[in-house]
């Protein structure tokens, strides 16, 4: 599968390469996402064939607004009430599928995820398009989530048809999945609108929250070995050459400062989600032996920064728990 990828600034030309039935990396407020015509099975079975993803873990659905999701999803009071607060913005809702969306969209369920984009280029792009976009994250299976069209473009140049640049992502975590089929709402994925906005949260450690199609899988990983620790200085001195993730107060204690190697994190948790798979691809061409993490508390956006350093991270280092 190799295919000449361009790198597109036009929405026209944008439009065209889904209209063709072609595979486009765009941005939204959260990460890059890899879009194909929604509605067109054999679009979208390109999409994981050019992700190498699971077939069994289904795609987002993206739309202008909603009534563009009531065609494709029947619609709930649930779904009303969120869409109120949350929509246009990074929150996906999993509804009933109404037929007409294609199976491999779902991945075989009965379900349907649907959301609104704020990022104004995806927005102007769904409605440019008029139907639909199927998008999952635009990085290969289980790598990090590209935050600029480079990233987007590392990942899948030569698998896919263009790239539109619309500059790094806002947000930089994916958004919040929540299952709106049941009488309860279930927090699939914690995203950018965090549990305690949406008044979901169960009480659990967020890695408690009922799988998804895609939980099961190992995510966000990059190309070393990660290691989420809580004492930062024992991990460094098992592993010669790690690169190291951690907080201002770490580094001090620890007496280093930011570099190739080192990437410390910004002063408030919006930063610290907007930086941090640049941070990850950064420090895994360094090169580095491993990344070093710092564990950072559970709240907010950092519960969901912690939640996919736990998915990315390979084992824990002796004596962590
Ligand atoms: O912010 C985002 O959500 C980005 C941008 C591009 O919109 N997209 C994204 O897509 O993160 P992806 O495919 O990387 O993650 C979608 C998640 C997966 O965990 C998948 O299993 C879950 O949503 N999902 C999709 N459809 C579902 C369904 N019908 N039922 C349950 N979970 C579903
Ligand atoms: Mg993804």
């Amino acid at each position: 599968m190799s295919r000449v990828t361009r790198w597109v600034y036009s929405l026209l030309e944008a439009c065209d390469v889904l209209r063709a039935g072609g595979l486009l990396a765009f941005p939204t407020e959260t990460v890059y996402g890899l879009g194909a015509d929604g509605l067109d099975s054999s679009a979208v079975r390109r999409v994981f064939a050019a992700k190498e993803r699971p077939l069994d873990n289904p795609l987002i659905l993206h739309v202008a607004d909603v009534e563009s999701a009531k065609a494709v999803a029947v619609w709930n009071a649930h779904a009303a009430r969120l869409a109120v607060r949350h929509w246009p913005g990074p929150l996906t809702l999993v509804l009933w599928a109404r037929p007409d969306v294609p199976t491999e969209v779902r991945a075989g369920l009965r379900s349907v995820a649907v959301r609104c984009p704020q990022h104004p280029l995806a927005q102007a792009l769904i409605r440019g398009f008029g139907r639909p976009i199927a998008a999952p994250s635009a990085n290969r299976a289980g790598r990090p989530s590209p935050t600029t069209a480079e990233a987007a473009w590392g990942e899948l140049a030569g698998r896919i048809d263009a790239v539109l640049d619309g500059g790094p992502c806002g947000l930089g975590l994916e958004s919040t999945v929540v299952d709106c089929t049941g009488a309860e709402l279930r927090l699939l994925r914690p995203g950018a609108v965090s549990a305690e906005i949406l008044g979901v949260s169960t009480g659990l450690p967020l890695g408690d929250y009922p799988a998804s199609p895609g939980t099961r899988y190992r995510h966000y990983a990059p190309a070393v070995p990660l290691y989420l620790v809580a004492d930062v200085a024992a991990a460094l001195a098992q592993r010669p050459g790690a690169g190291l993730l951690c907080t201002e107060a770490c580094a001090r204690n620890l007496g280093v400062t930011a570099g190739e190697r080192i990437h410390i994190w910004g002063a408030d948790a919006e930063r610290r989600a907007a930086e941090f798979y640049a941070a990850l691809r950064r420090l895994e061409r360094a090169p580095v032996s491993c990344i070093v993490a710092e564990r950072l508390p559970e709240q907010g956006l950092d519960a969901v920064i912690m939640d996919r350093l736990r998915r990315a991270s390979q084992s824990l280092c002796p004596g962590e728990e």
